[in-house]
């Protein structure tokens, strides 16, 4: 399976908002109202346009499978933010995220030149901070009552990857994902 990263264009918009009002995707933000087409179409255009952020279709053989973005990019202090979603949940598990992460990553030290690269999730979701951790990110910070779920306050993780430290760890991810079938 080829994995890859381009960036969004305006036609993705429709999509876009149909992907984060699933129920499947909605449960793992933090915000999970159900969003108005007004209300994203103001989100869409103020994204495509921000240098601050970077947006792009995750694509597992030529399909749009999910998002993937960079956001509060800060190119003097070298450091940016990122999350992902894979849409649909049978399209999970088979190692796109994983793909998706690699390619994150590799823009962001490369192409982009950042240092830092930080993420946060949701303590409810153990899977992908494990995830993060076989890339090299490590916790930095403990984000109390970051989300509201079912109107219970949930914390999320911070987790950073150095630049460093994916010097380190992307051998054996680049090993890890080529057993899995990636051409890497
Ligand atoms: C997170 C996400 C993008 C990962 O993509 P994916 O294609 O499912 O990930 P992969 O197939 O590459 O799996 C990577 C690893 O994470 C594990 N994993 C990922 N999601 C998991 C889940 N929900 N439950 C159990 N394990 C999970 C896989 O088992 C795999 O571990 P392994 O290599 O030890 O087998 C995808 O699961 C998703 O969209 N989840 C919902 C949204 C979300 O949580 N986004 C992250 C918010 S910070």
């Amino acid at each position: 399976m080829a994995v890859a990263l381009r960036p969004v264009v305006a036609d993705d918009s429709p999509r876009l908002l149909a992907w984060r009002n699933s129920p499947d995707v909605r449960a793992f933000m933090y915000t999970d109202h159900v969003i108005a087409p007004d209300e994203h179409a103001r989100w869409f255009a103020a994204a495509v346009i921000d240098p601050t952020r970077r947006y792009w279709i995750i694509e597992a053989d030529g399909q749009g499978v999910g998002l993937a973005n960079l956001y509060d990019i800060d190119t003097a202090d070298r450091r940016a933010t990122w999350a992902y979603y894979i849409a649909d949940p049978s399209q999970r598990g088979r190692g796109v995220g994983a793909m998706a992460e690699f390619q994150v990553i590799e823009q962001a030290f490369g192409a982009l030149g950042l240092a830092r690269l930080a993420c946060e999730v949701l303590e409810t979701n153990p899977a992908v901070i494990k995830l993060h951790k076989r890339f090299g990110f490590v916790e930095t910070t403990r984000l109390v009552g970051r989300a509201t779920k079912d109107g219970q306050p949930v914390d999320a993780i911070g987790l950073e990857l150095t630049a460093d430290a994916w010097a380190e760890a992307e051998p054996a991810m680049t090993e890890r994902l080529r057993g899995m079938g990636f051409p890497l």
